[in-house]
């Protein structure tokens, strides 16, 4: 992989004396959506306000493009887009008006440039429009385009689902996958709802009270070697379980109509199947129960959420 446009390193952050981020490491490469996930109040706006310079970090680094944001904050601010709070955007303007007031403030910004931006969030159609008009999610999308109006090479999104209903939640995550994949520019997005992550991004963190839990690719299928929940639909369910709690005491085994349910490791379950076939059991078919996010998060955290 090339160098993290983002860098934690052992990050802490106390706030009188309580220890509110506790400790905190993790990359995030250029062109990946990353999603910085965790249960209300584990953390995530405050780190998020370290990373852009909002409050201070009281140890560990943060470097941004190889800049450490407490010692070079100019050098680090500069490769940042983002939207810690709501975005700040004039409702009387309309949303080509609006980029063309925030892009004064950065150099270089054309006109071309502003055309380019609407027309990746999808709001070219209605960039005469005046603000106020505009959907939460499309002030959202709005949003985006301005914190990108200075090519930063990383844009940060606090709960920008918040609010959104579900078509707005895909659409978010449409043009978010097609803003890092198209302008190779990475994405930190936080949020407490996993579920609505698991599409959009391409590894996660998960934080819990400061601390992370785990790291990993959202495409990442589960390890070889842990118990999965597997379900075996058979001639016979009562004869198969009865024959299966012989042989293998120390499976959990259900059953649910015509299945039967057991987590086992892929080893276990291929010498189940061979076990079930030998005993005049006809096996019809056999399915990994897709983990999602969810239910890794809470495996991760031991069931607590908070
Ligand atoms: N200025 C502050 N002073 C004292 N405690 C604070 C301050 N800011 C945040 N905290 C505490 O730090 C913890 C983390 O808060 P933070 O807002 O970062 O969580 P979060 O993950 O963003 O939660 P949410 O999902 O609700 O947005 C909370 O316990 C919060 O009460
Ligand atoms: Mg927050």
């Amino acid at each position: 992989m090339s160098e993290p446009i983002l860098s934690l390193k052992k990050v802490n952050k106390k706030i009188g004396k309580k220890h509110i981020i506790k400790d905190l490491s993790f990359d995030v490469y250029p062109g990946e959506v990353f999603g910085f996930l965790g249960p209300n109040g584990a953390g995530k706006t405050t780190t998020i306000r370290m990373i852009v310079g909002l409050t201070n970090i009281t140890s560990g680094e943060i470097l941004v493009n190889g800049n450490s944001i407490s010692k070079n904050y100019k050098k680090a601010i500069e490769n940042i887009g983002a939207i810690v709070e709501n975005p700040e955007l004039y409702p009387y303007l309309s949303a080509r008006k609006n980029l063309i007031h925030f892009a004064r403030m950065s150099n270089n910004v054309t006109k071309e440039d502003i055309q380019h931006r609407l027309e990746l969030v999808n709001l070219e159609h209605v960039k005469d429009e005046k603000v106020s008009r505009f959907s939460l999610g499309m002030k959202q999308r709005l949003g985006i385009a301005q914190a990108m109006l200075h090519n930063p090479k990383i844009l940060i999104l606090d709960e920008p689902t918040n609010g959104l209903d579900p078509a707005g939640i895909r659409q978010m995550r449409d043009y978010l996958r097609k803003v890092a994949k198209e302008e190779g520019i990475a994405i930190l997005v936080s949020s407490h709802v996993l579920s609505e992550m698991e599409l959009m991004c391409d590894r996660f963190a998960i934080i819990q009270k400061g601390e992370l839990v785990q790291v990993e690719d959202v495409s990442n299928e589960d390890q070889v070697d842990l118990a999965n929940p597997h379900m075996i639909e058979v001639n016979d369910v009562e004869k198969a379980k009865n024959l299966l709690q012989n042989e293998y005491p120390d499976l959990t085994i259900e059953i649910q109509d015509s299945i039967i349910r057991v987590k086992a490791t892929k080893e276990q379950i291929g010498s189940i199947i061979t076990y079930l076939t030998s005993n005049e059991i006809i096996v019809y078919q056999v399915i990994k129960e897709k983990q999602t996010l969810e239910d890794r998060f809470l495996q991760a955290t031991n069931g607590e959420v908070s």
